[in-house]
């Protein structure tokens, strides 16, 4: 089907107590792993791409390649921009087709993230095309455990800065570190509660790589969405092509390298999809028919806990 927008998705999985994987992709062979795990496991996916792999990859060519491989699939495939940190990424990501945007002020002061986030979904919205913001920052590897408490999202400035900015989910600061290697991080479950009740909206764990099994349970039954994984599908890549090579150090046929990373890929996010009670839940968008009404059609006040 046609690239859907994340709005319905992420109202779906606040509804019905679940998270969407949004996995990071960087090349043809994420992009194959990514749809065909979400076709495997009945799920609707957000396939993202940063900064970093528009880089590596092309604007153009990323939306191609992903919009080739969702008109493919039979459950819903969104493309969502991560971590844009410029408006004039966003509007070029608008332009080119992507299907969910992201504004990353968390460098920024309160004041400026809200006035760029806000000029973000204003034309984003006239697109009928959703946004997500980030309050408090995720720190990257590297971070004390007083820094990543420090960064993180303060329930009290969330209400203000979704109604001024009407951004369509949240991503928050809870715990998470970006990059990490294995799955330690603790979350602040009270934290996300609490900003869930605040302000009713899609909350997204960036970071998620090294979250733990039970933080995602938690943080999926405190507010959260939207689950964000790079990390760990790089080193599945990494592992499946290394893994090739050695067992054929004469191997020069780089199918038969890459493919074994697509694979690695692959279980990993079929894995993911279970553990965040996604899989089989495509069928909820086929029953009702996906798309979205646009902010004339859907208010915030729709986005706000049942
Ligand atoms: O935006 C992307 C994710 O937050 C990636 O997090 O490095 O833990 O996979 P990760
Ligand atoms: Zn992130």
């Amino acid at each position: 089907m046609p690239l859907v927008t994340s709005k319905e998705m992420l109202i779906d999985a606040q509804k019905n107590g679940y998270a969407v994987g949004a996995f990071n992709a960087n090349n043809l062979e994420y992009v194959q792993a990514i749809v065909e795990a979400a076709e495997e496991e009945e799920a609707p996916v957000i396939l993202q791409a940063s900064q970093g792999a528009i880089k590596y990859a092309g604007l153009d060519q990323i939306v191609a390649m992903v919009k080739v491989a969702a008109e493919a699939a039979s459950v819903p495939v969104v493309l969502h921009l991560d971590h844009g940190t410029d408006f004039f990424q966003n509007v070029r990501c608008l332009r080119a087709g992507f299907t969910s945007l992201m504004f990353d002020g968390s460098s920024l002061p309160f004041e400026e993230n809200v006035a760029i986030t806000k000029k973000v979904t204003e034309i984003a919205h006239a697109c009928g095309i959703p946004v997500e913001a980030e309050l408090g920052k995720v720190p990257q590897v590297g971070v004390t455990p007083e820094e990543v408490r420090a960064l993180m999202t303060k329930p009290e400035e969330a209400l203000r800065f979704v109604e001024e900015t009407q951004c369509d989910s949240l991503a928050v600061a809870v715990g998470s570190v970006h990059q990490m290697k294995v799955q330690e991080a603790k979350l602040d479950i009270e934290r996300i509660a609490k900003i869930r009740e605040i302000t009713g909206i899609p909350l997204v764990l960036h970071g998620a790589s090294g979250v733990t099994d039970e933080g995602y349970r938690e943080g999926i039954k405190a507010g959260i969405c939207k689950i964000n994984i790079a990390t760990e599908l790089n080193k599945a890549f990494t592992r499946g092509m290394k893994a090739a090579m050695e067992k054929d150090p004469s191997v020069v046929d780089p199918r038969k390298i890459a493919g074994v990373g697509r694979e690695e890929i692959k279980k990993v996010i079929k894995a993911k999809m279970r553990l965040f009670g996604a899989s089989g839940k495509a069928r909820n968008f086929v029953a009702k028919g996906v798309g979205y009404g646009g902010r004339q059609e859907l208010s915030a006040s729709d986005l706000k806990k049942e």
